[in-house]
């Protein structure tokens, strides 16, 4: 029997579809809910809205769940690479071999820029935030590739654009890296595999080739593959937005890169490390920053703590807390800031103020140590998190497009403006 419930409006009862997910998620579906009753709902941050039905990534906030196409995360951090992560998002299934390997080629084929593309760099100031740099070229990509911006592109053709941004991304952003160092350009190799290109791009010189750490290779394969989808988090949503009105890939990436460089969403790695570094400045008075953090007055948060979803740990962050350790007692790092983490998130954790607001340590807290035990400055940081998360765009935006019942997304609002008054001449006023 298909479930429903009642909604009484000015004394009318109306009735609406509930609708049962395979995880058996409820929504009330209320697609018709303006027409019959004039009335629309209001949610401010969309918490308690679902903007679509979707099949790649399902997430428990209570629980503490987080699976990509129905496997848990923690066996794809453990077994998978990040190709093949990407792979399983975006096509829905763990590839054959032969899958894998054309896969992994198209990557090899598109990773070069055109060439046209470097003058990009010569005009970015040095010290410009390489999320601007990487939002533009990311949809600059669509002016050398007219030919996949058709409103209603084929399978291969977003076949074709998605190894161009999955390939690419690693390009530009190394590119970018270089660019603010005023090192010269390494191109990408072709035989070497994803991240290892990556980080070959990133830290060789021409001078001296950078030796790849297979411990290091690991922590970012893991780091890339837990960032890798979260489903309508701020920044997938507007790729979904923007793909909505049948904008191409590169444009809705584009926008993507802009909404995850926010510090309450994918900037904040960058922020938590900042937040750490002036905790340790000030003399590592961690009750000071937890206070002022309290303290309603102030808007200042605890950068790497809270999350819309989990309100208990986020399964990503005790995985990357066990890949710091391990990462630095293997190259025997001993950073100072990962002991104030600690020391941080174990007074908070014993804090009222954030145990009643079920504030726990979130993907971005742990993340930046890792990424800069490996030599990436703070300000790359949401550029790693775009990395990582740049398959997971591609899927729900391949997921939107494919849905025959997809539709422009346009909310509406409840007007809070003046009510009609006459226009008055300069004169008068
Ligand atoms: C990501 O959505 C996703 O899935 C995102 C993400 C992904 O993979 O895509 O997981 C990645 O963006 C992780 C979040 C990274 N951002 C941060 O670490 C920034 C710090 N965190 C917060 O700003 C906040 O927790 C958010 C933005 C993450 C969530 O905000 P919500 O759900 O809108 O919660 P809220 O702002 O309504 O806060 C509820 C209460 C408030 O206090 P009261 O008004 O009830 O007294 O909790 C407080 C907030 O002041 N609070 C914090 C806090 N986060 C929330 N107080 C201090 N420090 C914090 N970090």
């Amino acid at each position: 029997m298909d479930e429903k419930v009642k909604m009484i409006i000015e004394g009318q009862t109306h009735e609406f579809p509930v609708i049962t997910g395979t995880e058996n998620e409820k929504g009330i579906d209320i697609s018709k809910l303006r027409g019959q009753t004039s009335y629309i709902t209001l949610d401010n941050g969309f918490g308690n809205t679902g903007s679509c039905t979707s099949g790649i990534t399902f997430l428990d906030g209570e629980k503490g769940i987080l699976r990509y196409r129905g496997i848990p995360i923690e066996q794809i951090a453990e077994k998978s690479s990040f190709v093949e992560a990407s792979y399983l998002l975006i096509y829905g299934e763990l590839p054959h071999q032969d899958e894998l390997d054309k896969f992994a080629l198209s990557f090899t084929k598109q990773a070069p820029l055109h060439p046209d593309m470097l003058g990009f760099f010569e005009g970015y100031p040095t010290a410009g935030h390489p999320m601007a740099l990487l939002s533009a070229m990311v949809c600059s990509l669509a002016g050398y590739y007219p030919e996949l911006l058709k409103p209603e592109p084929s399978e291969e053709e977003v076949k074709f654009t998605s190894a161009q941004l999955l390939s690419k991304v690693r390009t530009i952003s190394a590119y970018t890296y270089k660019t603010s160092i005023g090192e010269s350009f390494i191109p990408p190799r072709d035989d070497l595999r994803y991240i290892s290109n990556f980080l070959n791009m990133m830290f060789s010189t021409k001078e001296k080739e950078y030796k790849i750490d297979e411990t290091v290779v690991s922590a970012l394969r893991a780091l890339l593959i837990l960032h890798a989808d979260h489903e309508q988090n701020c920044s997938t949503s507007t790729v979904r937005l923007v793909g909505s009105s049948w904008a191409n890939l590169f444009a809705s990436i584009s926008a993507g890169v802009c909404a995850l460089w926010g510090p309450l969403h994918g900037g904040a790695n960058q922020k938590v490390v900042e937040m750490l570094e002036q905790i340790q400045v000030d003399g590592g008075n961690i009750q000071k920053f937890i206070d002022k953090a309290k303290d309603p007055d102030d808007h200042y948060r605890l950068m790497g703590f809270g999350h819309r979803v989990y309100k208990n740990f986020d399964p990503r962050a005790t995985i990357i807390k066990q890949k710091a350790h391990d990462l630095f007692d293997k190259m025997g790092i001993h950073d100072p800031l990962l002991d104030i983490a600690v020391k941080l998130e174990e007074a908070v954790l014993k804090d009222d103020y954030f145990a009643e607001r079920k504030l726990y340590p979130n993907v971005d807290f742990y993340s930046g140590l890792i990424y800069k035990a490996i030599g990436i400055p703070t300000v790359m940081f949401p550029v790693m998190f775009a990395i990582g998360r740049m398959p997971g765009w591609i899927a729900h935006w391949k997921e939107m497009r494919e849905n025959p019942a997809s539709k422009i997304g346009r909310p509406r609002q409840i007007y809070t403006g003046h009510t009609e008054r006459d226009y008055v001449p300069m004169e008068g006023r």
